[in-house]
Formats: C-alpha cells, structure tokens, sequence
C-alpha cells in the first residue's frame, strides 16, 4: 500500500478512536495502540505528559507500545522531549546519534519525532515516537502524528482538562 493511503487510512481509524473513547487515557491508550501496530516504521510510540503542579515542570510516561524505557521523567531541559515541550513545536531528529539533545530509549533508534500535545492554546504533554529506521518521519507522517496529537489536546479539553 502506498504510505499516503496508509497514512489517510490510520488518520481515519485514529478519528473513529477519537470519537469512541469515553476519556483522554482510554484514547491515548488506543491511538498508541494504533500507531504501534499500523505503521510499520514506527516501533516505540508513547505520550509523555506534564505533571500537574510540578515545579521545576517535568514529563511523565504515559501510555506506551515498545519496549520500557529509562527515561520515566523528563525535565524541560533535558532530551528531544523537554525540547519539544518548553517550545511547543514539533521537533523531527532524522538521524539521533547526531542530535546531542538526543537521550537513548534503545540503542536500535536511529530517528524520532515529538509532538507537542495542547489544551486551550498551552502544552500539557506530547506524543513521542521513535524510529529504527533513519529519517523516518517525512512530511506525510509528520502530519499523521500533529493530527493524532491534536485529537488528544480536544479529547482532554472535552474532558474538562
Ligand atoms: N529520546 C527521547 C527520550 C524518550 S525515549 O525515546 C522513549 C528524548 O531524547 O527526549
């Protein structure tokens, strides 16, 4: 299958999630899930999420599909995550030994890319995604994954977050 129908096909399936979740954490769970198993390149997929009242701020794991991880908390200052959170744009790191942001998941990781995730204009946490594959996340999948980041920053504001 060509990757734009495999990735209009995923964006449909993550809608259809979307609208089925009863609540942020059962669509978090499902969309890492989703992306996971559906998109071939995309082999450790999680959300990292603010915690509430933190001071200095820090991300904390959140849903997961791959292998566990050392990297549990986050501080803003620290990795391709903190840098994606304390500027709240994406950040794609198409080859990571060349990234001195970069902090190891998996020694097999060679690309990644982290989406911030918004509520009501501010940065409550992000989608991470890792790759073993160099220059994984082109433009098309960049996409897929602002989009699926997108239908989490509703879901939460739906929620009352
Ligand atoms: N590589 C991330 C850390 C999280 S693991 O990839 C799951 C970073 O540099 O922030």
């Amino acid at each position: 299958m060509p990757v734009a129908d495999k990735v209009e096909q995923v964006r449909q399936q993550a809608s259809e999630i979307a609208r089925s979740a009863a609540t942020p954490d059962e669509l978090m769970q499902k969309m890492v899930k989703l992306l996971h198993e559906r998109m071939l390149k995309y082999n450790w997929v999680g959300f990292y999420m603010l915690e509430p009242g933190a001071n200095p701020p820090v991300l904390v794991l959140g849903a997961f599909e791959g292998a566990m991880t050392p990297h549990v908390r986050i501080p803003l200052n620290q990795g391709i995550c903190g840098a994606a959170a304390s500027s709240g744009q994406t950040v794609v790191v198409d080859d990571v030994s060349k990234d001195p942001r970069y902090l190891a998941c998996s020694l097999e990781t060679k690309s990644e890319i982290v989406v911030p995730v918004f509520v009501r204009g501010k940065v409550v946490g992000e989608l991470d995604i890792d790759s073993h594959f160099p220059a994984a996340f082109t433009a098309e999948h960049q996409e897929l994954v602002q989009y699926c980041a997108i239908l989490v920053g509703k879901k939460l504001e739906s929620s009352g977050r």
